[in-house]
């Protein structure tokens, strides 16, 4: 039956779907009952009042009241598009089945439909797309063997290690909770006393932290996992992606305002326009392995989220590339209602002891829970392409019955000898690391707060260097003597040339703002600092 071909009645074939006077293209309720009149509620009178049997009308508009779900807590504004991702079939030059059994990546040319989400992160639904912040680049992979996300950034590295901290830092990111205006003071204040977040700072008031849009920029897994080979071995493993054909582009403060004040959606407009053009974006994923211990050699951990891996003593091997050649149908249905987390792996990889690593994967199904529902894997975009059969039943949403055809319905439980579903054959030996240490609450002990910082300051080309001050003079302009101090004590740890020029700037820009208009505070003192950023 095509659509809105066939009408019931008129000499075509009997179509039990269709009632009297129907044919496809005829509105219904989701009762199923034909529409006639969708202009006018029910009234007394053509002046009204209305009555309450309104049906379709009550159905209607409450319906429309509930289409909103919580946006997410973070990362709430994206895109998204479909693609596939394509292994080598190697790491490097060796084969991939020495680090890693997973399927995905044994055969070169082997293919796995993947889903991708890019997003901001600390502001809403609808906020501009040109806001200095991280991006998120999130990878569902539905592989043979479920389904695989990469939850990552485009900057490779974040601003804290424990994940105990990671609401205050998005509650001091966001506006004040009083006059809902974003306020440097407070994220400054928070950074102030959290000296790990240096380097993340370093990246984010650079032109890195303004990516031009979403094909043009890296993406990395930040945290460290772990790769298991068919014997139980493993190593340590950090992700990356990096856009391919095209160069990675960031923006200056001046660019971004200049997009921003034409078009909050430029990102998304670019990656949809790009799809619709068949300029498919491309990435190619890297891997960096370490073997599986501490590395005493080094001067960080390699648990630590804020930290770069040397990438001479760990290059960056190619393991394959994906490609985005589909948009979505429906921005809700796809974009919206996704759901990636941390904890979603295959056989073949695993988690490391990353605490942030830890932390995260316990956060992303809790509130995909509350924001989606409780069966939000049984949704299209969630649900694994490959054949799902579990016991669990019920709740709210209930789609459909994850049963297998040979299951008995009776049976929703395991172990049983009546028709119930079996555990699988292990894939391979588990890995079964070994622990000996006391329960504790503690930092890790190579915190080394600094020292990468100065190496991304002296990695920058100048203009680059140029902006970082610039932006970080507006931003800490306004904050209080103190943590302004704080800041500045940690960019000389970082690099006393770094310190030096923020301190020196922000002098120039004070004793500009005494002879113009007195003390700024708040908002008037960013516009304030943004006016002397252009003059000075
Ligand atoms: C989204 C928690 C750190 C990347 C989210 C969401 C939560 C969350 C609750 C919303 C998910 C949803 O509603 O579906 C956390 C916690 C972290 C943390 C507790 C640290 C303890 C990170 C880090 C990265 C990251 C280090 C980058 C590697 C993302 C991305 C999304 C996201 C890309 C958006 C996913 C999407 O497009 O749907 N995070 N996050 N997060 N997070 Fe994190």
């Amino acid at each position: 039956q095509t659509h809105g071909t066939h009408v019931s009645g008129t000499g075509g074939p009997a179509d039990s779907r269709l009632g009297t006077g129907e044919n496809d293209m005829t509105l219904t309720n989701r009762q199923g009952h034909p529409i006639s009149d969708n202009q006018n509620i029910r009234t007394v009178g053509s002046r009204g009042p209305s009555t309450l049997e309104n049906y379709h009308f009550l159905e209607k508009i409450s319906h429309f009241d509930r289409e909103r779900i919580p946006e997410r807590v973070v990362h709430a504004r994206g895109a998204g598009a479909h693609g596939y991702f394509e292994a080598y079939g190697k790491v490097g030059d060796e084969p991939v089945s020495r680090y890693t059994r997973a399927k995905l990546f044994q055969e070169a040319g082997k293919r796995t439909p993947v889903f991708v989400r890019f997003s901001t992160v600390v502001h809403g639904g609808h906020s501009p797309e040109t806001l200095r912040d991280p991006r998120g680049f999130a990878v569902k992979f539905y592989t043979e063997d479920g389904n695989w996300d990469l939850v990552g950034n485009n900057l490779k590295i974040f601003f804290i290690r424990d994940p105990l901290k990671f609401p205050d830092m998005v509650h001091a990111f966001r506006p004040d909770p009083v006059t809902g205006l974003s306020d440097p003071e407070r994220m400054f204040d928070f950074v102030s006393n959290s000296p790990e977040a240096t380097h993340m700072i370093t990246f984010l008031f650079s032109p890195w932290g303004i990516p031009a849009n979403y094909r043009q920029m890296q993406g990395s897994g930040v945290n460290t996992y772990k790769w298991v080979n068919a014997e139980g071995q493993a190593v340590l493993v950090k992700y990356h992606w990096e856009p391919v054909r095209v160069p990675i582009k960031n923006l200056t403060k001046r660019e971004a305002e200049q997009i921003q004040g034409k078009n909050y959606s430029h990102a998304t407009q670019d990656l949809y326009e790009a799809i619709e053009r068949g300029d498919y974006p491309e990435w190619e994923l890297f891997v960096q392995i370490m073997s599986d211990d501490e590395h005493p050699e080094l001067d960080y951990d390699p648990l630590d989220p804020t930290k770069l891996w040397d990438r001479d003593k760990f290059p960056f091997l190619p393991v394959g590339k994906m490609v985005l050649n589909k948009n979505p149908e429906n921005y809700f249905a796809e974009v919206e209602q996704a759901a990636f987390g941390t904890g979603v792996l295959v056989d073949g990889l695993d988690f490391s002891d990353d605490k942030l690593l830890q932390g995260r994967t316990f956060s992303y199904s809790d509130t995909q829970r509350y924001r989606v529902g409780t069966n939000y894997l049984q949704l299209p975009i969630n649900a694994p392409k490959k054949r799902v059969a579990t016991n669990q039943r019920d709740g709210q949403m209930t789609y459909f019955v994850d049963r297998a055809p040979g299951q008995s319905p009776h049976v929703n439980y395991e172990p049983s000898s009546i028709g119930g579903l079996r555990e699988a054959t292990p894939a391979g030996r588990e890995h079964e690391p070994a622990y000996d240490a006391k329960l504790v609450r503690s930092r890790i002990e190579r915190t080394n707060d600094f020292k990468q910082a100065g190496e991304t300051y002296r990695s920058f080309e100048d203009w680059e260097r140029d902006e970082l001050i610039a932006n970080l003079t507006d931003a800490l302009r306004v904050c209080r003597p103190d943590i302004r101090d704080r800041m500045i004590g940690y960019f000389t740890e970082a690099d006393p040339e770094y310190g030096r020029r923020v301190a020196e700037s922000l002098a120039k820009a004070a004793s500009a703002a005494d002879g113009r208009i007195g003390s700024p505070s708040g908002q008037q003192g960013v516009e304030m600092a943004d006016e002397m950023g252009r003059t000075t």
